[in-house]
């Protein structure tokens, strides 16, 4: 099972065969989650904590539950976001932090690269739970896993990722994955929501719906992050969702099987109407939430393995 990383920060770091090993490994922890009895003893003894200085719902819940099944001691920690800023006072707390011994470090921040800054001054593996704009790994991969049971595989797929592109980074972990993985992105998102520069990741670029929608085997919709939005980047969102809110009408330019997809939380009305939402013949948004604990069980399981490898190397050498 090649898996090498010794931080999970970003997509961007993986190798297509780390992707599909994550991904085989969180197909036996879907089963394991289906049971009655759902507990394993992989980090037995190890400590686990989470550290949000942005709000979460699923994504903390769902690390917390991953570790708890995994038989970790986890420790969440809420930090307000007022209380926390960059530089100094994030080094400070990874290092009092460390001081602890946490083998396991899930953060997510409002800054992108503040979780790599991170983990270059802790000596446990540090997990991404989302930094700024930049990357949220374990979204994209319970997003492959959802695609990948749903369609049958994670190749040569059309996948439309429409709605506010410029402040994901959902969009951004998902864009690198599903190309690392040869499909074809499409994303749609009128110009003042679409990132420039976007066309490096090979990907095709849509301002209408109907368009960009075309032959789409998965529709992926985006939330308006209006925390991230500093000015009038839509005209208003009744317009917003006339023109790009999914619904029956605009998933008819899809392929006729396509999927609904959507991380969460959802604006219903803005950028997804909420009847589509909750129908279980197109959408998998709650199969995106149970996969959830299955993928991050399986990276956490991964880096601890490497960890303890890692600590066993260090030991040998000091004793030889
Ligand atoms: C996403 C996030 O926080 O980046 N949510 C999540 O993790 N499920 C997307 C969002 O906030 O819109």
């Amino acid at each position: 099972m090649p898996f090498r990383a010794r931080h999970l920060l970003g997509i961007e770091h993986l190798a297509p065969d780390e992707i599909t090993t994550v991904l085989d490994l969180a197909e036996r922890y879907v089963d394991l989650n289906r049971r009655t009895i759902k507990r394993t003893d992989v980090l037995a003894g190890m400590t686990q904590i989470n550290m949000f200085f942005e709000n979460s719902t699923r994504t903390q819940a769902s690390f917390e539950l991953a570790g708890k099944r995994l038989g970790a001691d986890v420790m969440t920690m809420s930090v307000a976001q007022s209380s926390v800023k960059k530089g100094e006072t994030l080094i400070d707390t990874a290092m009092t932090l460390n001081a602890m011994q946490p083998d396991l470090l899930v953060v997510r921040h409002s800054s992108s690269g503040a979780v790599n800054l991170l983990a270059s001054k802790v000596n446990c593996a540090v997990l991404n739970a989302g930094d700024g704009r930049h990357e949220h790994p374990t979204q994209a991969l319970l997003d492959a896993l959802t695609i990948r049971r749903a369609k049958g595989r994670l190749q040569r797929l059309t996948v439309a990722i429409c709605g506010d592109i410029a402040h994901s980074r959902v969009a951004r972990s998902n864009l690198i994955l599903l190309g690392k993985m040869e499909n074809r992105i499409r994303l749609i998102a009128p110009s003042t929501l679409m990132p420039s520069g976007v066309k490096e990741f090979g990907c095709e670029v849509f301002d209408d719906m109907a368009e960009g929608l075309k032959d789409a085997d998965v529709v992926m919709m985006l939330r308006l992050q209006k925390e991230r939005m500093d000015g009038g980047f839509i005209p208003s969102e009744r317009e917003y969702y006339h023109r790009y809110g999914l619904d029956a009408e605009k998933l008819a330019f899809a392929k006729p099987d396509a999927i609904v997809m959507h991380p969460g939380p959802m604006n219903r009305g803005v950028e997804i109407d909420g009847t589509l939402a909750d129908d279980i013949n197109r959408s998998v948004i709650q199969d995106q939430v149970e996969m959830g604990v299955a993928v991050r069980m399986a990276c956490m399981d991964l880096l601890a393995r490497n960890l303890k490898a890692e600590r066993g190397r260090v030991a040998a050498e000091a004793g030889a």
